[in-house]
């Protein structure tokens, strides 16, 4: 079996406007937006958007108790949806990592359900939403509380939990026989089915704090997902060489996971000050994603041991590649990729990486088996 070459372009633009990428050329969409009234994003939605600046003065804010500034974010997070509906091909999936925020304006606490606003958008794209999974991110913080402490009738809930929303365009996926042979290789084993499509996962939030070089006037905070919480909608929802777009890059953990999971990838992010961020993230990531892989294996080799001591299931079916037992025959083909070094990568990231131009860049990536 030989290896291939995945291709990632990370491009320094607003997701307002994805003109480089043709209509109908990627096939998945993974991403976290900035979360509307979350108040860490509410200087860059102004600069984004001169009537949200305006809804955000605090009188009109409290006169109209955040409302105009909430409407506003979602309608400019709907011309970034505008787009990603463009370029995504027919049957393919969208998933979506948002959080509701909750804010005190003119004394009054209240909560913002950013959730419903992306259904809504989504929906009237055409697309269908199919079961979301709740992200329960796991926490040490030790205040729970919020509101009137331990007194009734003046305490709130505290989110402990996030969205992945899920849509599709237009029905089931068909593949040709040449795309039939990538499914199969890129299926999942059977125990992680059951773990990856449950609706509830207990991820551990990622490392929010950026490195003072990389902190910008409008980033305090990376608000990065878990390469988790990415790795496992690729794999989820995608195939081998498939193309994983995401339109709000970030420090380019989708980029990271999709080079993880033999797939191409695009990334667009509006802040250049994060070309640093992403090129480290970017280093690392055949690391990472070869490490990933032998968990996987390492897990899969642990769940067969344990079920042949329990006795509770018989395992029928071979791997031929790891010549080890599965539950199904649909796991027979597995091969999970593993990423080589990156060539072009230099000292400094952004030299390496980023220096053909401050505003884009590319490389590929030669992905073998992992063994
Ligand atoms: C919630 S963060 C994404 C974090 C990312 N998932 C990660 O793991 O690092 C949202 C990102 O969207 C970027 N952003 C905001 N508006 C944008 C736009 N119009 N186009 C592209 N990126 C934008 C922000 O600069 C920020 O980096």
């Amino acid at each position: 079996m030989n290896g291939v070459e995945t291709q990632h372009r990370v491009i320094f633009n607003s997701a307002t406007d994805l003109s480089a990428l043709p209509d109908d050329s990627i096939d998945l969409i993974v991403t976290s937006p900035p979360y509307p009234m979350i108040q860490m994003w509410d200087e860059q939605f102004a600069t984004a958007n001169a009537a949200i600046a305006e809804a955000l003065d605090p009188a009109r804010l409290a006169g109209d108790r955040g409302e105009g500034a909430f409407n506003g974010m979602h309608e400019y997070l709907a011309a970034v949806w505008r787009e990603c509906a463009r370029v995504l091909r027919p049957q393919r999936f969208v998933c979506i990592n948002v959080g509701d925020a909750t804010r005190t304006i003119g004394g009054e606490f209240r909560l913002f359900q950013n959730h419903p606003q992306v259904v809504i958008a989504w929906e009237s794209l055409g697309f269908v939403s199919l079961p979301p999974i709740l992200w329960r991110k796991t926490t040490n913080s030790p205040t729970k509380f919020m509101g009137s402490g331990m007194l009734p009738a003046g305490a709130y809930v505290t989110l402990e939990h996030e969205y992945i929303l899920v849509f599709r365009n237009g029905g089931k996926r068909r593949f040709t026989p040449e795309e039939s042979e990538r499914r199969r290789r890129s299926a999942f084993f059977w125990e992680e089915r059951n773990l990856w499509f449950s609706d509830l996962w207990d991820l551990q939030g990622t490392r929010q704090r950026l490195n003072d070089s990389e902190i910008t006037p409008l980033r305090r905070r990376s608000a990065a997902f878990p390469y988790e919480l990415a790795f496992r909608l690729i794999n989820m929802y995608s195939i081998e060489g498939d193309t994983v777009l995401d339109p709000f890059l970030g420090t380019g953990t989708t980029t990271a996971a999709a080079i993880g999971s033999g797939r191409n990838s695009v990334g667009i992010e509006r802040d250049p000050a994060l070309a640093q961020a992403i090129g480290t993230t970017i280093d690392s990531a055949p690391k990472v994603g070869v490490q990933r892989q032998r968990d996987r294996l390492a897990a899969h080799t642990e769940f067969v041991a344990m079920t042949e001591t329990n006795g509770t299931r018989r395992f029928k079916h071979r791997n031929r590649f790891y010549d080890i037992p599965v539950m199904t025959s649909q796991e027979t083909d597995i091969i999970l990729p593993a990423p080589g070094t990156i060539e072009d990568a230099g000292d400094n990231p952004v030299e390496g990486h980023l220096g053909l131009s401050e505003t884009k860049f590319e490389l590929s990536v030669p992905t073998g088996f992992f063994r």
